[in-house]
């Protein structure tokens, strides 16, 4: 196996099964060992590294040179210009609570350019994907943005972070008759951009594996994001290209004057 769709559709593969395996947990969540990280609400669980190792495993076996990343067991490197970055569960939170906000998202690098993504929301049966170039698509459908171009005409989502910088930001959206959403998974808020049912979404700080696939579905499906270095965190801000100045300018206006580290 050399190329990129030989790659593209290991990947559809192995995401597939890993929403399989985590499917099987989020039925006995209650049962599993749950630890706390940074803080209280920042959870893992062993269904966390269990997709994890799956999805690791499948990707060796079909590419061993691959290098991969991922959110539970580090960084492997590889010996080709491939690598993957691989968030098991994204939305552990509201997958240990028995909601549906939760994915498994991975995402194809080669060299610096994210080439191929997998966003799967398990428990809506869903897989959306995209390929640089290819578009994004959800089955047979091709995913567009909104052509909103006011913020008061739809949804925006938003992650979690600084509680004054969000809380400022929530504040100022609404009174502007903006509607905001958190769905407790970045990855499957960013599809959800690039299917048109938010407008646009914001996080303060996120890492590569939250995001990498999220962002190349909405570029494919006509919207637009500011630069994320996909090596280490930082803010996502992205959206329809109707409403991203306006999405811009609030962010700016509700920033604090210290940065968000
Ligand atoms: C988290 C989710 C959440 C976002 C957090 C992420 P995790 O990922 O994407 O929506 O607000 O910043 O860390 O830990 O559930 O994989
Ligand atoms: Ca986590
Ligand atoms: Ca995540
Ligand atoms: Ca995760």
């Amino acid at each position: 196996m050399t190329g990129l769709e030989d790659r593209c559709d290991a990947g559809a593969r192995i995401v597939g099964h890993a929403g399989d395996l985590a499917l099987d947990y989020f039925a006995r969540r209650a049962e599993l060992d749950v630890s706390a990280k940074a803080n209280p609400q920042d959870l893992v669980s062993e269904a966390d590294r269990a997709v994890e190792l799956l999805i690791r495993d499948a990707i060796h076996d079909a590419v061993p040179c691959d290098g991969i990343i991922g959110e539970e067991h580090g960084c492997a490197a590889g010996d080709s210009d491939w690598n993957w970055i691989v968030d098991p569960i994204d939305g552990t939170s509201s997958f240990l609570h028995g909601l549906r906000g939760w994915s498994v998202s991975v995402a194809l690098r080669h060299g610096t350019r994210t080439v191929a993504g997998w966003v799967a929301d398990p428990s809506g049966g869903r897989l959306y994907r995209a390929v640089a170039g290819q578009g994004a698509w959800l089955g047979d459908s091709r995913l567009r943005v909104s052509e909103a171009r006011l913020l008061e005409d739809g949804l925006t989502a938003v992650g979690s972070g600084h509680p004054d910088r969000m809380g400022a930001l929530i504040a100022a959206l609404l009174s502007r008759g903006g509607a905001f959403q958190r769905n407790g998974s970045a990855a499957l808020s960013l599809a959800h951009v690039a299917a048109g049912h938010y407008l646009g979404f914001y996080e303060p700080r996120l890492s590569p594996w939250d995001c990498a696939a999220g962002l190349l579905l909405i570029e494919e499906a006509g919207g637009v994001s500011d630069p994320h270095p996909l090596d280490r965190p930082a803010p996502v801000l992205a959206g329809a290209p109707g409403v991203i100045a306006e999405l811009r300018n609030l962010v700016a206006t509700t920033e604090l004057a210290e940065p968000v580290d």
